[in-house]
């Protein structure tokens, strides 16, 4: 599916990221993973993962929201490699605070690592991408950034800028080939959600339709998608990865119940007399439901 394509992950020492290194790797991509910090055991479980798919994992060390290493970091890439086709925007932080209790350093610095971090390395990336007219751009947001919940002021804003902002990259770089997505995942069974109460796991999972957390393959499964030319067609999409809980669906469905009345009253008015008889007849059957 990537077979010789060269990926940059990054925040790929673990979580979701080191699965999409695995996911990625198993599908013949050249990885560029990308951490924080170096160590032997990052190496060790890179080198595991690229001879086990035969395939070439180098790692690549910056912090995100530093501007000049992320830049040194992608040039260094893009002299080995040659071209980039595909950056997986991963690394992130979590913050859950009441809002009163948020120091706005703390917004800020969420801000910069959840969201300016992706925008500048896709700035950069982009250049390259440019030049090739093809590439593939997935942003990690989450479903906080769809739907507001206590606590979520630095974490929950972030993520709805890289939404957003996703959205914009798209409509902007369609014309030079580049897909711009988005993965939201809800529970994924990360070290972000270690020493979170078990009241808020089980009030999750009784919420959530399959009754289950999502492993975070699950969710590099749905990066790999979006990564790969299975989704050649896709552009300025965010996809929902949890359970059926929240997100895309749930907010969609509610949208379409709530505003399908006042539509059909509009077309009446318009009297798109070709659709009486099926307004008529879905009436009947809404009224029923
Ligand atoms: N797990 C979930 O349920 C969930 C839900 C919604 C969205 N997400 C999103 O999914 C992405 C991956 O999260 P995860 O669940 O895999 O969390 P995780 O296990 O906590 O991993 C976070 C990754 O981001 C890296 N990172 C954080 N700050 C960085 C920085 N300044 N520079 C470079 N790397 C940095 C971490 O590196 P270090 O090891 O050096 O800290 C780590 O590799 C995040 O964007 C997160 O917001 C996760």
């Amino acid at each position: 599916m990537l077979t010789g394509k060269n990926a940059i992950i990054t925040g790929s020492n673990r979580g979701i990221g080191l699965a999409a290194v695995e996911v990625f790797a198993e599908q013949g991509a050249v990885v560029w993973a990308c951490a924080r910090t170096r160590s032997e055991e990052f190496e060790s479980r890179l080198k595991e993962i690229a001879d086990k798919n035969a395939v070439a994992i180098t790692p690549v060390y910056f912090d995100v929201s530093d501007k000049a290493a992320a830049k040194e970091a992608v040039q260094k890439i893009g002299r080995a490699a040659g071209t980039i086709d595909v950056l997986v925007n991963n690394a992130g932080i979590s913050v859950e605070k009441l809002f009163s209790m948020t120091s706005i350093e703390t917004i800020q610095k969420t801000i910069e690592v959840n969201f300016l971090s992706q925008v500048y390395l896709a700035q950069l990336v982009s250049r390259y991408m440019m030049k090739a007219k093809a590439g593939s751009i997935v942003n990690v947001a989450s479903v906080a950034g769809i739907e507001s919940e206590e606590g979520g002021v630095a974490y929950g804003s972030s993520k709805a800028a890289v939404i957003f902002a996703t959205k914009t990259m798209a409509l902007e770089l369609g014309p030079y080939g580049i897909r711009v997505n988005s993965v939201s995942p809800g529970f994924i069974d990360t070290d972000m959600w270690a020493g979170r109460k078990d009241e808020i796991r089980e009030k999750i999972l009784s919420e959530t339709p399959l009754r289950r957390q999502g492993a975070p393959r699950e969710a590099a499964n749905a990066i790999l998608f979006l990564a790969s030319e299975l989704s050649s067609y896709i552009t300025r999409q965010n996809i929902v990865v949890d359970g059926g809980r929240r997100g895309g669906g749930e907010t969609y469905s509610a949208i379409c119940l709530n505003r399908f009345p006042a539509i059909m009253i509009l077309w009446d008015a318009l009297k798109q007399k070709d659709y009486d008889d099926d307004i008529k007849e879905w009436k009947k059957n809404y009224k029923r439901m």
